[in-house]
């Protein structure tokens, strides 16, 4: 598709209407970037390897680095940003801290998404199904132990949260 062909766009970001005009093969992680200032949205690979560009589309873990911006048209659009007003984020956040599971950053914002997508739909997973749930994200620094412990911390100071 010629990427100079403009299209308008409307859907939802971080719970506010939006419409714009983008490139038909704009990347939506650009578009999130660069237009919106969504910075904890992070370019690792481009190539839908690493998890560090997730985002919550209509609620389900994607990477925004291979979705074409007018494949959003009408979707519901949550980046960190956003996710950081909840009491989710607040629980695996302190998890994440708590556990050492934080060190350069990088990929936390992707690993915190990616827990609250294995959580909401898993309030109890083990580590099997923990390891499966992050199996799309990456982490240069940790090691992957101590995210596995925040998820399980997660999971358990979150109980009220993940299992209503
Ligand atoms: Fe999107 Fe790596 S930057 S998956
Ligand atoms: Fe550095 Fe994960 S904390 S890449």
């Amino acid at each position: 598709m010629n990427s100079n062909v403009k299209i308008n766009l409307k859907f939802n970001l971080n719970g506010k209407d939006i419409e714009i005009t983008a490139g038909s093969s704009e990347r939506l992680l650009d578009i999130l970037r660069n237009k919106f200032e969504l910075t904890g949205v992070k370019e690792g690979c481009g190539e839908g390897e690493c998890g560090a560009c997730s985002i919550l589309r209509n609620g389900r873990l994607v990477n925004s680095c291979t979705i074409p911006a007018a494949a959003v048209d009408g979707d519901e659009i949550i980046t960190i940003e956003g996710f950081s007003k909840t009491e989710e984020f607040r629980i695996i956040s302190e998890a994440y801290a708590q556990c050492g599971a934080v060190q350069c950053g990088f990929c936390t914002p992707g690993f915190i998404l990616a827990t609250a997508a294995l959580l909401r739909k898993n309030p109890n997973p083990d580590d099997e199904q923990i390891k499966e749930g992050l199996s799309g994200n990456l982490c240069r620094c940790t090691g992957y132990s101590m995210i596995m412990e925040a998820v399980k911390t997660a999971s358990q100071n979150g109980a009220h949260i993940w299992r209503k």
